[in-house]
């Protein structure tokens, strides 16, 4: 078997990233590119799977490479590329279509958040949509998969996929059962109005995530507006339970400033949010506005993130050919 290692992941190209795309998952894509090899792909066929507007759903495509690189991926390092552009995503997806089964489907929440009261509504693609997630990673053989938490159930099928072709086809090991990398310090986001549903592009407020093209006057209104609590901050983790909007701020302030929950808990204990939040407003303006900046900039220059995704796809498309073709070998297809 072999057992190098290998990592890839996708981002939905569905507008403007924010800070739970940033810290769930780009930050660990960053630091995953300097020790393993890696595959970081814009999903723009899973974003059709709800319908997207062609020229918007290009452009969010370019935002979305932008935000790649202003984060700090690197082309020369890692693999950036779209998914539709290679093929073998849609092909394998199908024969896992025929691999996974509809009892596993049932049990995806995601499916059921997304497709809301009237399910019959649904397009069948949304449905299906782990299947095409598992056919990403399997395509490429791919061992390891830095996530945020509300991917944690889509990593598991994935891994029942890959398990069931092994057992079906006689081919022990033959996909390597990818394994998850979630933060363990921040996994999930929170919406800065509903501490209790994350942080997400499609949450109707722009009052609930920090985007990251947001200036500085966005985010100090936002962060201003983010529901806390009105008694003061607690010094332990317990009495903050109930209280999943403060949390999340002392969470995301966590992660930001890279000190521990107890000793941000031990430092502010006593004190008004009010205090915290001026102090995580400039730590995001900090650490975001770069990003934005960047990003804004990047777009300037669509032809060189189109070349980039070339490049990229270029690369990815000669390790899914080679991988499909043993594939389709197993399955018996000629
Ligand atoms: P997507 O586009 O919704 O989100 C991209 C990444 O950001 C993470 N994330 C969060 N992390 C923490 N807190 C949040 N509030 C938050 N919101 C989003 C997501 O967990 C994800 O890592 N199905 C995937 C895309 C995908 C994929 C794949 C991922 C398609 N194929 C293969 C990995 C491997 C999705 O919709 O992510």
């Amino acid at each position: 078997m072999n057992k190098k290692k290998l990592v890839f992941s996708g981002v939905q190209p569905t507008g403007n990233l924010h800070l739970g795309n940033y810290l769930g998952a780009l930050k660990n894509f960053v630091s995953l590119q300097k020790e393993m090899n890696c595959i970081y792909c814009v999903v723009d066929l899973h974003a059709i799977t709800v319908f997207q507007s062609p020229n918007e759903l290009k452009n969010n495509v370019l935002e979305t490479v932008a935000s790649f690189l202003a984060t700090g991926l690197s082309p020369d390092k890692s693999i950036i590329f779209n998914q539709s552009s290679v093929s073998g995503h849609a092909e394998l997806a199908w024969i896992l279509n025929c691999v996974s089964r509809i009892g596993w489907l049932n049990r995806m929440t995601q499916f059921k958040d997304k497709a809301g009261s009237d399910k019959e509504k649904a397009s069948v693609g949304l449905y299906i949509y782990p299947n095409l997630m598992a056919a990403d990673i399997l395509l490429y053989k791919a061992t390891h998969v830095p996530v945020g938490a509300d991917q944690k159930q889509h990593l598991e099928l994935s891994r029942d996929i890959a398990q069931k072709f092994n057992n079906d086809f006689g081919c022990k090991d033959f996909f390597p059962l990818p394994e998850p990398l979630i933060s363990k310090n921040i996994s999930r986001v929170m919406s800065l109005r509903d501490g209790t549903k994350k942080m997400s592009k499609s949450e109707e407020s722009d009052y609930s995530r920090i985007n990251l093209k947001d200036s500085a006057e966005e985010i100090n209104k936002k962060i201003k507006k983010a529901k806390s609590d009105s008694e003061q901050i607690p010094g332990d983790l317990k009495s903050l339970e109930k209280k999943p909007e403060a949390l999340n701020l002392i969470n995301i302030y966590s992660e930001l400033s890279k000190t521990s929950l107890d000793k941000v808990l031990n430092e502010m204990s006593g004190k008004e949010y009010s205090f915290l939040k001026k102090k995580l407003t400039d730590l995001l303006i900090s650490e975001i506005t770069p990003v934005g900046n960047e990003i804004k900039k990047l777009l300037d220059d669509k032809a060189h993130l189109e070349k980039i995704l070339k490049k990229g796809k270029e690369k990815a498309n000669i390790i899914a050919e080679e991988n499909l073709k043993i594939i389709r070998e197993k399955v018996g297809l000629i």
